[in-house]
């Protein structure tokens, strides 16, 4: 039974369980009208509780059954009879109500909430809008800008804020049952606002919802569903709600074979399989506690203040106490900001400070559970840095290392017990970025492997599994492309039309700005290093190294691929000018690039780089290459990501 219906008093209690999130599906639809016929025969009733077993409220419709016939009941028949029942439903909310959920909830007269619980219509991150009447009851219960942010905008609030916009009635601080029981009894002293359709649209400044509505739809950049989502809550406050919630109903499903939302649902999957490696199944560990972090520059600071963040206890070591009193000072920076933006209270605040020790004794990292180095990219300071954390950490404790390029299996081998090092590459900055992957050497133990994934479960990353190669996948995809964009400014494109080409594309910047943005001394360093190892390939591509060379290091210079001396980023005729007499040194012929063709080609580096990383077994899913490339670079997620977009019809429209 996914639906039961119990009675306490004159109060009727229907409980939907459908482990792990409570999604609508077809038997939970049927389970939800089945109820609304027994309760509506039920003499004596007051009110009808709806709640949820297990972590949550419902998450949603079961997106496993997008793509399938469509099976009766329909939701929004479903939540009409519930609107429509012979005694008012009230919601009881815990975890999340999403989606199809918060639907659920808003065709009950009332909505009794947990302080820790969620509220919000996420459908627009699936590619989608509410199908089930969202958009049209949202604005009749708080105020139409307020469910324009909710519907378009497609993040959820927190059951305190949703009370101060009227979205919740009561708030519950621990028994929920008990809280929306006692809502129940007190219902006879309150006046009774009606069923939330029969209710006016509360539009109070339509100025206002019209400069958001324009804003939002400049940020949906190639996004289908949020342009869709301000067209259906325009409808929602101009039409007969039995008119508006037809419309709706018809652009959802218009939008569910949307490209868009197949890719973006292909993503939502594909993200939560990527943590699953088969030879973890049936084994887990416990998050490490207590975590060191060798190393307090970027990498090291971020990493340590993302444990910190995710309420580990860290300890953080540097190589001289100078240099710890810096690492701190970037530590305690990173979680400030944490405070000012409103990521953390100020309780949270202090405990982070009080969980975080810095120091340039070694010995102090006795205790810690798992040890990650982020020293410097050298094969031989993270070797010593090994050699030292095995002598004074316990035995049991998990070593790791950050390298992004390194041989991780040379390293482990280094060590007196390989099996105690995994890879934990995070991405910069470490505390914001989602992706961490994580790297399989050949001799780890998987008591390490699982608990550096439940590490990086504990800190909200979404991981995928990478074997040991040269920067792993997402690196090595990325060197891939940015190799052949060189090769395509040698043959006749320019730094700013390949940028343009991928913007309109869909990424946030292009290749470029992004290695501007960066710095362009690192990377130039490295090429040093390997052309001194004698790496150098033999269609070596000269220009970074030549704008390096006239000082031209990005953005903190002032200049880069771009000039920055206005403050944007201007194509630059000195860099032109370098670039075609690179062209003309070598001999070749210039031809132009159309954005698609540049895209194009963009697009087969990687899928080409992608395969090969697949049959090497570096990734062991291609759907892991789209979360990494999407996590990690920008690569716009309503496209499925480089590998799905590959098995998809033609090309996803970008507008
Ligand atoms: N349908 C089907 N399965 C779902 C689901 C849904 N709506 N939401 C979550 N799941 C599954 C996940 O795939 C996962 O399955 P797995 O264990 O086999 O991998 C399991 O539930 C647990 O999910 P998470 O690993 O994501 O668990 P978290 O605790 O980290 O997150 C969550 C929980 C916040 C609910 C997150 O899963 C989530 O955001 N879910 C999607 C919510 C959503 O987008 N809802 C709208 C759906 S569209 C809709 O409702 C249309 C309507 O308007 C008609
Ligand atoms: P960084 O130069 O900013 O910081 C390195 C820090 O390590 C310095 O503060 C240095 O004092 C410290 N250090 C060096 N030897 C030490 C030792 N023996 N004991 C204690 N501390 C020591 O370097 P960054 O950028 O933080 O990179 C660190 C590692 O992370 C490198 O392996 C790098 O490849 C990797 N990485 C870097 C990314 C980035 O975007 N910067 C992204 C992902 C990985």
């Amino acid at each position: 039974m996914t639906v039961s219906v119990t009675q306490e008093g004159d109060i009727a209690c229907v409980t939907l369980d459908n482990p792990p999130v409570n999604a609508l599906g077809q038997a939970q639809r049927a389970g939800l009208a089945d109820a609304v016929a027994q309760t509506n025969a039920m003499l004596g009733l007051r009110a009808v509780v709806l709640l949820c077993a297990g972590r949550s409220f419902v998450a949603g419709a079961d997106i496993r059954e997008f793509g399938k016939p469509p099976m009766e009941p329909h939701l929004p028949d479903v939540l009409a009879q519930i609107e429509g029942a012979r005694v008012p439903w009230i919601a009881a909310i815990h975890g999340t109500a999403l989606g199809g959920g918060l639907e659920l909830a808003l065709a009950c007269r009332y909505r009794v909430a947990l302080r820790s619980a969620k509220l919000g219509l996420p459908e627009v991150t699936l590619g989608l809008i509410p199908g089930a009447g969202g958009t049209v009851r949202l604005p009749r219960v708080i105020a139409a800008a307020d469910a324009l942010t909710m519907v378009a905008g497609g993040k959820p609030v927190g059951a305190m804020q949703a009370q101060d916009m009227g979205l919740v009635d009561a708030l519950a601080d621990a028994d929920l049952l008990d809280a929306a029981l006692r809502f129940g009894a007190t219902l006879a002293d309150r006046p009774d606002p009606g069923p939330v359709l029969a209710r006016p649209v509360l539009n109070p400044d339509p100025a206002a919802f019209d400069r958001l509505a324009a804003k939002l739809a400049a940020r949906a950049r190639g996004r289908n569903s949020p342009k869709e989502a301000i067209a259906a809550l325009r409808r929602a406050l101009t039409l007969p709600a039995s008119d508006a919630l037809a419309a709706e109903r018809a652009a959802f499903l218009r939008l569910r074979d949307d490209p868009q939302s197949k890719a973006l649902a292909h993503v939502f999957f594909a993200e939560r399989g990527a943590g699953r490696l088969d030879r973890l199944k049936g084994i887990s560990a416990p998050a490490p506690d207590r975590v060191g972090v060798v190393g307090g520059g970027t990498m090291g600071a971020g990493i340590a203040a993302a444990c910190l963040l995710a309420g580990r206890y860290v300890t953080l070591l540097e190589q001289t106490p100078e240099a710890a009193e810096a690492a701190a000072a970037r530590v305690t920076g990173i979680l400030q900001d944490s405070l000012s933006r409103g990521v953390i209270d100020t309780g949270q605040h202090a405990a982070c400070l009080n969980a975080f020790t810095a120091t340039s004794n070694a010995a102090d990292l006795s205790g810690v559970q798992l040890a990650i180095e982020a020293v410097f990219e050298d094969f031989d300071v993270k070797r010593a840095v090994l050699a030292q954390l095995e002598t004074v950490t316990a035995p049991d404790c998990v070593l790791a290392t950050n390298t992004s390029y390194l041989d991780v299996t040379a390293l482990a081998a280094t060590m007196a017990d390989p099996s105690r090092l995994v890879g934990l590459h995070f991405f910069s900055p470490a505390h914001v970025m989602k992706l961490l992957e994580i790297v399989v050497p050949d001799a780890v133990s998987d008591n390490a492997l699982a608990s550096g994934a439940a590490l990086a479960k504990a800190l909200g990353k979404i991981t995928v599994f990478a074997g040991v190669c040269d920067g792993f996948i997402a690196n090595r995809i990325m060197s891939a492309y940015r190799a052949d964009c060189e090769y395509m400014l040698e043959e006749g494109a320019l730094p700013w039309q390949i940028d343009a080409a991928m913007v309109d594309f869909g990424f946030p910047m292009g290749i470029y700005q992004m290695q501007d943005l960066a710095g362009l001394d690192i990377a130039w360093a490295m090429r040093k290093r390997r052309a001194a190892e004698g790496k150098r390939p033999a269609n070596y591509v000269r220009i970074p190294d030549i704008l390096c060379e006239a000082g031209r290091f990005g953005r903190k210079a002032g200049r880069g691929w771009y000039d920055y001396s206005s403050g944007e980023p201007l194509p630059d005729p000195e860099v032109e000018r370098v670039i075609l007499d690179e062209s003309t040194r070598k001999g070749i012929v210039r031809q132009a690039f159309a954005a698609e063709a540049i895209m194009a080609r963009i697009l087969s580096v990687m899928q080409a780089e992608g395969d090969a990383i697949l049959r090497e077994g570096i990734a062991a899913r291609a759907e892991d290459i789209d979360v990494v490339m999407i996590n990690a670079f920008g690569f716009p997620r309503w496209t499925g990501g480089p590998m799905y977009l590959r098995d998809q019809p033609p090309r996803i429209a970008s507008d």
